[in-house]
């Protein structure tokens, strides 16, 4: 693996020995908060490459419309070559990118 040595990726790294240690079991010890600012903020807490910026009520709502699932397989998948696969968490479950978008979506109502 090649991970460039940003802050991000440190963070990442930090969070994936913490987890490892807990069985790394999505959901319960995962912090979607903390993953968050590491890896979506970057873009989503800035609008960068026009991102849909967290907080913002009515990007979120529409975005919603599409079903939760939608959003949560976009975000494995990537979209529009612009929202990088996985949103580029390298250790993201499938399970801790649900828990990061719904984070992401309480964080925008
Ligand atoms: C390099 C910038 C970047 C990073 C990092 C990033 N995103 Fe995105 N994301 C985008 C952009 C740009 C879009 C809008 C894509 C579009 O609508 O064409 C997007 C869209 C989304 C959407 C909406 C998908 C939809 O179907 O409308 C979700 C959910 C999302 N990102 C989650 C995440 C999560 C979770 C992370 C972190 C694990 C993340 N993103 C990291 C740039 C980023």
């Amino acid at each position: 693996m090649n991970i460039p040595k940003t802050p991000s990726a440190v963070l990442a790294c930090a969070a994936l020995l913490a987890s490892s240690n807990m069985l790394a079991a999505a959901g319960e010890n995962f912090d979607a908060e903390a993953k968050y600012q590491a890896t979506c903020f970057a873009c989503h807490g800035t609008g960068a490459a026009h991102s849909p910026e967290v907080g913002d009520v009515i990007e979120w709502e529409i975005r919603l419309e599409k079903g939760l699932d939608t959003l949560v397989q976009n975000t494995i998948d990537g979209l529009n070559g612009i929202m990088p696969r996985r949103g580029l968490c390298v250790d993201c479950s499938d399970e801790d990118l649900r828990a990061i978008v719904e984070y992401m979506l309480e964080s925008s109502k």
